[in-house]
């Protein structure tokens, strides 16, 4: 294990019997109408890939760049999504499919900003959730596990852009970023 790591609060099995949970229910709610998969970049790019493998619809998948960290570990309240064109995204039902959940603000300016874009609905897709500093009215619609208020990396998530590539998600020890 990486010796910046002090627990493992998700083994790769966990998040394997996660994703075919989760992708049982996006089947079973789309059925024959396949939603598009917006991945957060870059926190979410890994259980997004994971996440598509096992849908057996034919969706689309998409990508935005969202973020309001920096190299810190709380949220700055100021969300800056990536501009691109957003013509794609007209009239779809999209699934925004995010890392973590934690003070709300990132998915609720994205879930704002698509609508204004003329997205038809949309539902949100969360591998974790830290409810405890929510600012914002924004709950998952399908959701991995709840998780105490640790600050965590691995399997895309990161802290300064290190550790996305761990393939299991860990508490990052407090010595590393205090
Ligand atoms: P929110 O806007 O506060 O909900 O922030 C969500 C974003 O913050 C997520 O997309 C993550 O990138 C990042 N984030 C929140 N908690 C953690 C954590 O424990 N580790 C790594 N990134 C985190
Ligand atoms: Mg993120």
């Amino acid at each position: 294990m990486n010796k910046d790591i002090g627990t493992i609060i998700l083994s790769e099995k966990q998040i394997s019997e996660i994703i075919d949970r989760i992708a049982g229910e996006i089947e079973n709610d789309y059925k024959d109408n396949p939603p598009l998969f917006i991945g957060l970049l870059k926190g979410s790019f890994i259980f997004l890939a994971d996440l598509v493998r096992k849908i057996k619809m034919p969706a689309e998948v998409d990508f935005l760049a969202a973020s309001s960290y920096g190299n810190r570990t709380v949220t700055s309240g100021s969300v800056k999504l990536g501009e691109r064109s957003y013509e794609n995204f007209i009239g779809k039902d999209v699934i925004i499919v995010e890392d973590i959940l934690d003070s709300g603000k990132t998915l609720s300016a994205v879930r704002e900003r698509l609508y204004s874009e003329g997205v038809k609905s949309i539902k949100i897709c969360t591998l974790l959730d830290k409810p405890y500093r929510r600012m914002a009215d924004i709950k998952a619609d399908y959701l991995g596990i709840e998780i105490p208020d640790l600050f965590v990396v691995g399997y895309g998530m990161d802290y300064a852009e290190k550790y996305r590539n761990l393939p299991y998600v860990g508490e990052l020890k407090a010595e590393i970023y205090s």
